[in-house]
C-alpha cells in the first residue's frame, strides 16, 4: 500500500501529529486523485481538532478549503482530467476526503476547476465561504445568479448581510450584488472598506447595540429588504427583529450559518440554516440535499469566478510551506490576531 504524509489527530481535544503512514486513498468511478497544493483555513478546523464535530473516523485527518492538481482520475469522470488544478470546499469528516495530506479525494461533481485569472493562492480562500453564502442565499432565500456570470439588473431592493467582512460574509455580499441586489452589511467599523469593495452600498457597526443596528437597518434600507443572512452566529435575535419591525416585504428570508443553536424564528419568516458539513453525506437528507444543490450551481459558479463578478477574497499567505506550517497557521487563526483569512502552501507544483 502507498504512503503518504499529512497531519493527523487521535481524538478529540490532541494535538496535530505530523506523520508519514496514511494511506494513499485509490478514486472511485467519479472521483479524483488530488495533489495538495495550498489550504485555505476556516474556523471549522480548530472546532474539530476540540470536539470531533463531524469525524468519522479517528485517527482523524481534516481540512476544508483546498486546491490541488489532478493525478488520477476514476473510469466515469467526464469533467475532470490529470493535469487539471481543482478548488472548493472538501467533505468534512471522511479522511479519504481531507486536504490536510499529501494527496486526497474529490468528488468532480462538487470542485471548481481554476481558470487562469485565479491565482492558487486566490483559489484557497473561495471554497467554504462561497458554498455557504450560496447555500442560505440561493437555496435558503431564492436568489438567483444569472448563468452566464454576468450581473443582474439592478434591483430597487435591499439584502442584509450580518458580517460582510468575514469570509462567508464577503461571499454573501458579492452574491447578492450579482443578483442585482443593493447590499447593506454590517462588520466592525475598521473594516467596512473590506464589505464596500465586495459590493455593499452601505455598512453599519455590528458591535453597536441591538437598538442601533435595527435603526440604521431601518434608516438605510427604508423597510424595503424580505432576505438577511447572518454570516457570524452572532445575528439571529437582530435578524428576527429587524424581518419583523423593519421589512416591509410580505415574503420574509432568514437564512444562516449558525445550524446548532436552538432557533425559535416566528412561523411567518422562512428560515433555512446552511449545513456544508453534510456535503458528499448522501445517506442522509441533509447530505443528500446540500449535495444536489452545490452540484447543480458548480457551472454557474464557475461563470461568475471566470468573469469576476465573484472573486476571491483578500488573504495573507502564511510563512513557509508544508504541515508545519499549517499547523502554525491553525494557532495564528485560533489567537485572533489574523486579519485576513490565512492560506498555506503545502506543497510545490
Ligand atoms: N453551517 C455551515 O454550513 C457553516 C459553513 C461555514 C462557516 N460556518 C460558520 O460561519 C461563521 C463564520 O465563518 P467565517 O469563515 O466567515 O468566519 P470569519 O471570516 O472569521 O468571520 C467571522 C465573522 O463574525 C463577525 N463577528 C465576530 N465576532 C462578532 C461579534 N461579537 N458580534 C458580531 N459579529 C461578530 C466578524 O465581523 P468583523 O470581522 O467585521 O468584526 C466576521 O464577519 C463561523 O461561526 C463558522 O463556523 C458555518
Amino acid at each position: 500500500m502507498a504512503t503518504q504524509s499529512g497531519i493527523t489527530i487521535d481524538g478529540p481535544d490532541k494535538p496535530y501529529t505530523i506523520v508519514s503512514n496514511l494511506p494513499r486513498p485509490i478514486p472511485g468511478s467519479k472521483q479524483a486523485l488530488v495533489k495538495c497544493l495550498a489550504v485555505g483555513l476556516n474556523p471549522v478546523e480548530p472546532l474539530q481538532q476540540h470536539t470531533g464535530l463531524l469525524i468519522t473516523e479517528w485517527p482523524a485527518v481534516i481540512g476544508s478549503d483546498f486546491v490541488g492538481a489532478v493525478l488520477e482520475v476514476g473510469p466515469e469522470c467526464a469533467r475532470l482530467r490529470p493535469g487539471d488544478t481543482v478548488y472548493g470546499c472538501a467533505p468534512l469528516g471522511q479522511n479519504r476526503f481531507a486536504p490536510f495530506q499529501e494527496t486526497f479525494l474529490v468528488e468532480e461533481g462538487v470542485v471548481f476547476k481554476k481558470g487562469d485569472n485565479i491565482s492558487i493562492e486566490e483559489a484557497a480562500t473561495v471554497g467554504a465561504g462561497l458554498l455557504t453564502a450560496g447555500l442560505c442565499l440561493l437555496a435558503g432565500a431564492g436568489l438567483k445568479l444569472s448563468d452566464d456570470g454576468t450581473r443582474a439588473p439592478e434591483k430597487d431592493e435591499w439584502v442584509v448581510v450580518f458580517g460582510g467582512a468575514g469570509t462567508v460574509g464577503q461571499f454573501a455580499v458579492q452574491i447578492a450584488h450579482a443578483c442585482g441586489y443593493k447590499v447593506l452589511a454590517s462588520c466592525s467599523p475598521s473594516k467596512d472598506s473590506i464589505a464596500l469593495k465586495s459590493g455593499a452600498t452601505a455598512t453599519f457597526n455590528n458591535r453597536a447595540t441591538v437598538d442601533d443596528q435595527l435603526a440604521q437597518i431601518k434608516k438605510v434600507t427604508g423597510g424595503n429588504f424580505a432576505r438577511m443572512i447572518d454570516t457570524t452566529a452572532y445575528g439571529y435575535d437582530i435578524m428576527v427583529k429587524a424581518l419583523e419591525t423593519c421589512s416591509t416585504a410580505a415574503t420574509k428570508y432568514l437564512t444562516s450559518v449558525d445550524d446548532w443553536s436552538p432557533f425559535n424564528t416566528p412561523s411567518a419568516i422562512n428560515e433555512y440554516r446552511a449545513s456544508l458539513g453534510h456535503l458528499c453525506r448522501l445517506d442522509e437528507s441533509t447530505g443528500a440535499q446540500v449535495t444536489q444543490d452545490i452540484a447543480g450551481w458548480i457551472s454557474t459558479f464557475e461563470a461568475h469566478l471566470g468573469t469576476g463578478t465573484l472573486r476571491p477574497i483578500e488573504y495573507q499567505l502564511f510563512d513557509g510551506i508544508g504541515w508545519e506550517s499549517v499547523i502554525k497557521g491553525i494557532q495564528e487563526l485560533e489567537s485572533g490576531k489574523a486579519a485576513k483569512k490565512i492560506v498555506v502552501r503545502t506543497q510545490a507544483e
